[in-house]
């Protein structure tokens, strides 16, 4: 079916934002700005209201995920919220034993190593994905936060197989997922169930987001960039590919589709072939301009991106030099939305976010700036 007739691109609240219209490869007088991780540990608000409460258990609470993902955008006046929620939620919710380990990431008790156990657990998932009331907790957070956010679109997210899959097989965060690379090499049959069963629960996770009031999805492939290119493109490319299809056969009562962008880290080999999975928009990260971004690109691909976060820690005059680069630079590719190269470092200062904002909207989206 599609989408309600109140979901904020159908009824025209976020369809004409600078974000959206740069998802379609339209420039505006604003420059979209959002931050990756802009939600977190940055701010003092996040702070106050996740004390005591365990990181997935606050993704379950809709009222304080809403809350949470508002705060960034009361603050700092950025172009869209990013929902509060993490790319191992789904399978939170599915009942595998997994929990976020303050300081380091994603932990599974039962880490997937064996094709028995690859197999097994694609089953599990297959099993569950489906279940129209798994996303109870997430449809409510996201219709909370749509309510009051007007005109400023919402983001969903989900996590790309590779990058779950490498949570999933090591157990835990790892530098560079050399049982999952294994794994895929071994024992390609296996991987390739285990990937399309997360495909499948990723690509769930986002039409949940999108039917709930989400204007534009991210497929986060972080870790994307521990793989060759010949080996993305076998292995992973396929399966990113289906979770990306989910969200683009969603339409509006008046046909109208769903932008989708597609990030990861350390990409810059992998940009075409993470393009060729069907994204709209790229994400790219701080170590290639956006300017060889675009050409290896064709030119022809709005991008995302692309601050060096260690910029957060510098002076003024350095970060504002540093952004209007990147911002010149974005102008070659047909629209850009401003973002970071990464998520926000949880030590950056609120502040300098702030102040980052108001001088990227003293620049213009739709003229260069000198
Ligand atoms: O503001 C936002 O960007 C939205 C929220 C968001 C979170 N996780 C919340 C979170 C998003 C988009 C994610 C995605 C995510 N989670 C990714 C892909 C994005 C990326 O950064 O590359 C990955 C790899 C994860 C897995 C994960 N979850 C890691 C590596 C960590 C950090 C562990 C730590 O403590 O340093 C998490 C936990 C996490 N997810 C936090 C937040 C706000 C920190 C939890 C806390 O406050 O203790």
């Amino acid at each position: 079916p599609p989408l309600d007739a109140d979901h904020p691109l159908a009824s025209g609240r976020t369809a004409a934002s600078p974000l959206v219209r740069a998802a379609n490869g339209q420039r505006s007088e604003r420059l979209p700005v959002w931050f990756m991780r802009q939600a977190g540990r940055s701010l003092p608000e996040y702070r106050a209201a996740r004390e005591g409460i365990a990181m997935l258990d606050s993704c379950l609470r809709p009222e304080l995920a809403a809350e949470i993902t508002l705060q960034p955008v009361r603050r700092h006046d950025v172009d869209a919220a990013v929902f509060f929620s993490d790319i191992v939620v789904p399978l939170k919710l599915i009942g595998e034993d997994v929990d976020i380990v303050p300081g380091r990431g994603p932990v599974f008790a039962n880490p997937v190593r064996t094709p028995a156990e690859a197999r097994q657990f694609a089953a599990r998932v297959r099993a569950r994905a489906e279940d129209p009331t798994l996303f109870a907790p997430i449809d409510e957070a996201v219709r909370r936060t749509v309510a009051e956010l007007g005109e400023t679109p919402l983001i969903g997210f989900a996590g790309a197989p590779f990058t779950v899959a490498a949570y999933v097989v090591e157990g835990g965060p790892s530098k560079d997922h050399l049982r999952t690379r294994t794994l895929m090499l071994a024992e390609p049959d296996a991987w390739l169930e285990l990937a399309d069963a997360i495909a499948q629960l990723s690509g769930a996770f986002l039409e949940a987001q999108v039917r709930a009031g989400a204007s534009v999805v991210q497929l986060f492939d972080s870790w994307a960039g521990s793989l060759s290119v010949e080996r993305y493109r076998a292995s992973v490319k396929p399966s990113s590919a289906l979770a990306l299809a989910r969200v683009h056969a969603l339409r509006t009562p008046t046909g109208d589709g769903v932008r989708t962008i597609h990030f990861g880290v350390g990409t810059a080999e992998l940009l075409r072939d993470m393009h060729d999975a069907g994204a709209d928009v790229q994400g790219v990260d701080d170590r290639i301009p956006l300017d060889e971004a675009s050409r290896r690109l064709g030119g022809t691909v709005p991008l995302q991106g692309n601050i060096d976060p260690a910029v957060l820690g510098a002076g003024r005059e350095v970060r504002e030099a540093h952004v209007r680069d990147v911002v010149r630079r974005g102008f070659d590719a047909p629209a850009h939305i401003l973002n970071l190269g990464h998520g926000v470092p949880p030590e950056a200062d609120p502040q300098v976010l702030t102040d980052l904002v108001t001088f990227a909207h003293t620049l213009r989206g739709d003229v260069p700036p000198e």
